[in-house]
C-alpha cells in the first residue's frame, strides 16, 4: 500500500489569468473554474512549497507543470525523480515562433518501486496523446492519468490516491475508471 497524489496546479505564471477573477474568455482550451487564490501560483514560492508538502506527506507523486517552470521545479524537487514527456500532438500556437506541443511530468515513484529489476512491465517516459477536447482549461485527458498511475505503479484498491486539483474532476474519474476494472475483474472471478 502507498500514498500517492497527483497534483496538477495552475502552471507558473498562469495562476491569475487562467483559474483567478475575471478568467473566463482564455483562447483554446475554454473556461475553467475560478479560485480566490489563484494569484499564487503566479510566485515561485508556491511551487516549491507544493514539491516539498509531497515529499513530506506522500509514498510516490507526480506533478504537471509547463516547459518554462521545469527548472524551478527540479532545483527544488529531491534527485531521484523521473522527467516525463507528454507529447501533446494538438498544441496550440501561441504566437511564439515555437509552438508548444509538451508538456513535462515530474514523478517521484514510491521507494520500493524505484530502481532496475522491480518489474516486468515497464512504462515509457513519452505519452504522445491529444489534449482532451475543449471544455476546462487545463483539464487533462483520461490516457494521461492512465499513464502517470502506470508510472507510479499504481494498486488500485491497494493503494491511496489524492488528486490536489480536482479541476474537471477528470484525473479522479480516470483512476476511478481504473479501480472499476480491477473490482470488475475480481467480481467476475469471486462468481
Ligand atoms: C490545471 S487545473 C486542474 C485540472 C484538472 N487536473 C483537470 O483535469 O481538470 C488547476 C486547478 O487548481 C485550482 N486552483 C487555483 N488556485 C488554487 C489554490 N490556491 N488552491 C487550490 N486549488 C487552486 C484551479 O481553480 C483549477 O481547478
Amino acid at each position: 500500500m502507498a500514498r500517492l497524489a497527483i497534483a496538477d496546479p495552475p502552471y507558473y505564471r498562469r495562476g491569475e489569468r487562467w483559474y483567478g477573477n475575471g478568467n473566463g474568455d482564455w483562447s483554446g482550451n475554454g473556461t475553467a473554474d475560478v479560485h480566490p487564490e489563484a494569484g499564487i501560483w503566479d510566485s515561485p514560492g508556491a511551487h516549491i512549497d507544493l514539491v516539498q508538502r509531497l515529499t513530506v506527506e506522500y509514498d510516490g507523486w507526480a506533478i504537471a507543470l509547463s516547459p518554462d517552470s521545469l527548472a524551478l521545479y527540479l532545483a527544488a524537487c529531491p534527485p531521484d525523480v523521473h522527467v516525463m514527456v507528454w507529447h501533446r500532438r494538438n498544441g496550440m500556437p501561441g504566437g511564439n515562433r515555437v509552438r508548444r506541443c509538451w508538456e513535462p511530468v515530474i514523478l517521484r515513484q514510491p521507494a520500493d518501486r524505484r530502481g532496475r529489476g522491480v518489474v516486468s512491465m515497464t512504462t515509457s517516459d513519452v505519452l504522445d496523446a491529444p489534449a482532451g477536447r475543449p471544455g476546462f482549461a487545463g483539464a487533462k485527458p483520461a490516457s494521461w492519468t492512465r499513464w502517470v498511475l502506470d508510472a507510479l505503479g499504481y494498486a488500485p484498491g491497494a493503494d491511496t490516491l489524492d488528486d490536489l486539483f480536482p479541476g474537471s474532476g477528470a484525473v479522479s474519474a480516470a483512476a476511478d475508471g481504473m479501480l472499476a476494472l480491477v473490482s470488475g475483474s475480481s467480481d467476475r472471478g469471486s462468481g
